[in-house]
């Protein structure tokens, strides 16, 4: 449930006409709904009622606007990072660093150390030698590293290709039947305080079949880890789930998924940690747009030519991904129509051949489920700038980003002497 609603034939953000965004901060704009997060937040949690004490950290990749990540700190969540940057966010949302996690192939030997300085919950190693040089740069500092093994368990997500992380032919975690050597090797490493394992298969899954797998697959090690020896306190058990972006998507919800987990690490007795992105921010955000003008080329639909582009929301350009478009005002009369943004690509296409409600240039229109990997994935494509997002909470709205005009973006281009 999200808190987009038509009400008296316009579209509200909880009690904002979206109207009255449009003309107060410009289009295109991100809007997210503080009630909508919250209300995710809550049942993601209370899904997880049947786990002990569960650790809930917030993928921040998915919004890591500072104000939706001090929404959710309130909400007792940490946060879950995959750079250097990230980590600076989270605690400049007013996250506690022992709630945060970091994850990633690639974290550089300055990304380690500032994890480490600033005290964070956990490492999770993706590779035996990143555990090295984890190792490495916490003695040379004076620190010892809480941290867990990520493990690749090598099991088909059934989600899009781009975004599937768990077979083993990805890059992420160690090889499944080589674990419990690495784990071995790392656990004799002053600096590491290896405690635990994680697992993450990919995202928007729609099926809770393959994190079973996984999951029972990662109990397994985790016997076998102790039956070696070593103490294992914590399991990471990632994020995945997926949400509806149709109407008549079926997806599990946060309650089958809790219930699921609580009986697969029914016997583990570890502090379990989650990694929920999508199913927090995903439909909690909406990208608001203005009709630029609309025109037919051949016998095919007319093109419906809007404000917002492949730059603002890539998802549809990069993974054919579907976002439900909506008139903000709509009138009843529905057409077929190609959907496209401004960009000089083909690929900047949002809908083809679908059915919509009839807009004519200046109309506003929302594309929906866009409070994740909305946002955070733009660019500066065509020097459109960067588009503003805004929250709303009641009947009241803020910019919590603001629009970074191309003029700025120039800014940090600087013609050398020898040129000018
Ligand atoms: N934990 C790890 C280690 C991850 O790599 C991810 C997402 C998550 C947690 C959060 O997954 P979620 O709960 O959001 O499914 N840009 C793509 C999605 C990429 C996901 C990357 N990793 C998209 O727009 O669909």
């Amino acid at each position: 449930m999200d808190h987009f609603q038509l009400r008296n034939g316009a579209m509200y953000a909880e009690d904002v006409p979206l109207s009255r965004i449009a003309e107060e901060v410009g289009t295109p704009v991100y809007v997210y709904s503080r009630a909508t997060l919250e209300r995710h937040a809550q049942v993601f949690r209370e899904g997880l009622s049947g786990v002990k004490n569960p650790h809930i950290a917030f993928a921040v990749k998915s919004n890591p606007n500072i104000v939706v990540l001090k929404v959710l700190q309130k909400q007792g969540y940490g946060a879950d990072v995959v750079s250097g940057g990230e980590l600076t966010r989270a605690l400049a949302a007013g996250m506690a660093p022992e709630t945060i996690v970091f994850s990633g192939v690639g974290k550089t030997h300055a990304e380690l150390l500032q994890g480490l300085e600033a005290g964070i919950g956990q490492f999770n190693i993706e590779s035996e030698e990143e555990g090295y040089e984890l190792a490495m740069v916490a003695r040379r500092h004076g620190f010892v590293a809480n941290c867990a093994l990520r493990v690749n368990p090598d099991v088909d997500a059934r989600t899009h290709e781009k975004i599937s992380t768990g077979k083993r032919e990805n890059k992420f975690g160690v090889p499944l039947d080589r674990t419990a050597a690495i784990f071995a090797a790392l656990s004799e490493e002053e600096g590491l305080n290896l405690r635990g394992v994680a697992v993450h298969i990919g995202s928007q899954l729609s099926s809770l079949e393959p994190l079973e797998t996984a999951f029972e697959k990662l109990g397994a090690l985790i016997a076998e880890l102790r039956a070696a020896g070593h103490t294992i306190t914590h399991a990471d058990l990632g994020g995945g789930l997926g949400v509806p972006y149709k109407a008549d998507d079926v997806m599990p919800s946060p309650a089958e998924y809790g219930a699921m987990v609580a009986r697969v690490t029914a016997g583990w007795d570890v502090q379990l940690s989650f990694e929920p992105g999508r199913v927090i921010a995903g439909n909690a955000g909406i990208l608001l747009t203005r009709v630029v003008r609309t025109k037919r080329s051949g016998n095919g639909p007319p093109f419906v030519i809007v404000d917002a582009a492949m730059n603002d929301l890539a998802r549809p350009a990069m993974y054919g991904a579907w976002h439900d478009f909506m008139a903000v005002e709509p009138t009843g009369e529905r057409i077929t129509s190609h959907v496209v943004g401004p960009i000089c690509e083909t690929g900047d296409t949002f809908a083809m051949d679908r059915e919509i409600d009839s807009l004519a240039p200046g109309d506003l229109a929302v594309f929906r489920t866009a409070g994740a990997y909305g946002a955070t994935m733009a660019s500066g494509y065509n020097s459109r700038g960067f588009v503003p997002e805004v929250l709303v909470d009641g009947d009241k709205f803020a910019v919590v980003a603001e629009r970074i005009p191309p003029e700025t973006m120039i800014e940090a281009e600087k013609v050398p002497d020898w040129l000018a």
